[in-house]
C-alpha cells in the first residue's frame, strides 16, 4: 500500500491511495487486477476536466456513458442521444485523461440507432469513437447482439456489452425496472455466455439480482462483469458520476451512495468510490434486495 501523499493538480490524494501505483490500463492490465482479486473501478464522466479528476482519483475505467443525455443536455432518457454528441464527448474526455495521468482506459457508449441496423452500421459508429479516443466500445443488448460483438471484436475493437435494465430500451421495459427475477434469469445468463463467446471482455449488469450477477462472475472468466444496482459479488463496479457526487438533477437509485458526503473536494469523493470498492464496503448488498 502507498504510504506517502500523492500531489494531483486536483489537490493531494491520502497516503492510502492507489494512484501512485499505477500504470496505464489496458485488456491485459484488467485482467491482472482481476486475478489477483482487485475490483475495478469503473466511473461515467463526460468532459476533460471531470476525467482529469476521475484519472487522478485512479478510476481505471471511464465510461463516457450515453447517460451524458439525461445529465449533460436534461433529455428525458438517453434515446435522443446522436452519434455527434457521444464522439463530441469521447474526445473531450480522452485530452483530459492525457492532460494529467493518463492511464484511465476509455469506453465509450454507443447511443441507439447507431449498431442496431447491422454489423457494418455498428463498425462505422464503433470507428467514430475509436478515432474520437475511446479505447473499448459499448453497446446494450442480449442474444441478438452477440454477432455484431463478434464482428467487432474480430476487427479489433474491444466491447463492453450490457445487460439487465437497458437504458436505451426503456420504453419496451416499461421503465427503469430490476431485470433477471425469476424464469428470465437462465435467458440472460446465456445471453452472458454467448457475449463473452463472441468476445465481449466486459460485460455491464445493471439492475440484476446480486445472487445471479454474482454466479455470473464466477461462469465468465474471460469477461469483466461490472455491476450497477447488481450487488457486490461482480469484477468491478460502475457509477454515475453526478448520482455519486449527489448533484443528479433527478431521484437517486437507491443503491447509489453520496460520496460526496464528509468530502471536502470532488477528488476526494472519487478517491473515497475508489477506496470503497476496492475495501468491498460499496456496494452495500442490503440496498439490493431485488
Ligand atoms: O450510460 C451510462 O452511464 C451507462 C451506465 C449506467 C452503465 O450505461
Amino acid at each position: 500500500m502507498n504510504t506517502t501523499s500523492t500531489a494531483t493538480p486536483y489537490g493531494t490524494l491520502p497516503p492510502a491511495s492507489p494512484v501512485a501505483a499505477r500504470k496505464p490500463i489496458s485488456l491485459p492490465r484488467l485482467n491482472e487486477l482481476r486475478e489477483r482479486g482487485e475490483k475495478i473501478t469503473m466511473l461515467t464522466a463526460y468532459d476533460a476536466t471531470f476525467a482529469a479528476v476521475a484519472d487522478a482519483a485512479g478510476i481505471e475505467c471511464i465510461l463516457v456513458g450515453d447517460s451524458l443525455g439525461m445529465v449533460c443536455q436534461g433529455l428525458p432518457s438517453t434515446v435522443g442521444v446522436s452519434l455527434e454528441t457521444m464522439r463530441y464527448h469521447t474526445e473531450s474526455v480522452a485530452r483530459g485523461v492525457q492532460r494529467v495521468q493518463g492511464t484511465a482506459w476509455i469506453i465509450g457508449d454507443l447511443p441507439f440507432g447507431t449498431y442496431q441496423e447491422s454489423r457494418e452500421q455498428a463498425l462505422r459508429s464503433a470507428t467514430v469513437l475509436m478515432q474520437a479516443g475511446a479505447h473499448m466500445v459499448k453497446l446494450e443488448g442480449g442474444g441478438w447482439t452477440t454477432e455484431t460483438v463478434r464482428f467487432l471484436v474480430e476487427r479489433g475493437i474491444p466491447v463492453c456489452a450490457h445487460l439487465g435494465l437497458t437504458p436505451q430500451t426503456v420504453h419496451a421495459l416499461g421503465g427503469y425496472r430490476v431485470q433477471g427475477r425469476g424464469d428470465s434469469a437462465a435467458k440472460l445468463r446465456q445471453e452472458a455466455l454467448a457475449l463473452q463467446d463472441a468476445g465481449a471482455a466486459m460485460l455491464v449488469l445493471e439492475m440484476v439480482p446480486a445472487a445471479l450477477s454474482a454466479e455470473l462472475t464466477q461462469e465468465l472468466s474471460r469477461c469483466h462483469t461490472i455491476g450497477i444496482g447488481a450487488g457486490k459479488g461482480t469484477a468491478g463496479q460502475v457509477l454515475v458520476m453526478h448520482d455519486m457526487l449527489g448533484i443528479n438533477l433527478g431521484k437517486n437509485p437507491k443503491f447509489v451512495r453520496n460520496f460526496m458526503t464528509g468530502q471536502s473536494s470532488v477528488l476526494d469523493a472519487m478517491n473515497a468510490y475508489v477506496r470503497a470498492v476496492k475495501d468491498g464496503s460499496f456496494p452495500d448488498n442490503a440496498l439490493h434486495a431485488w
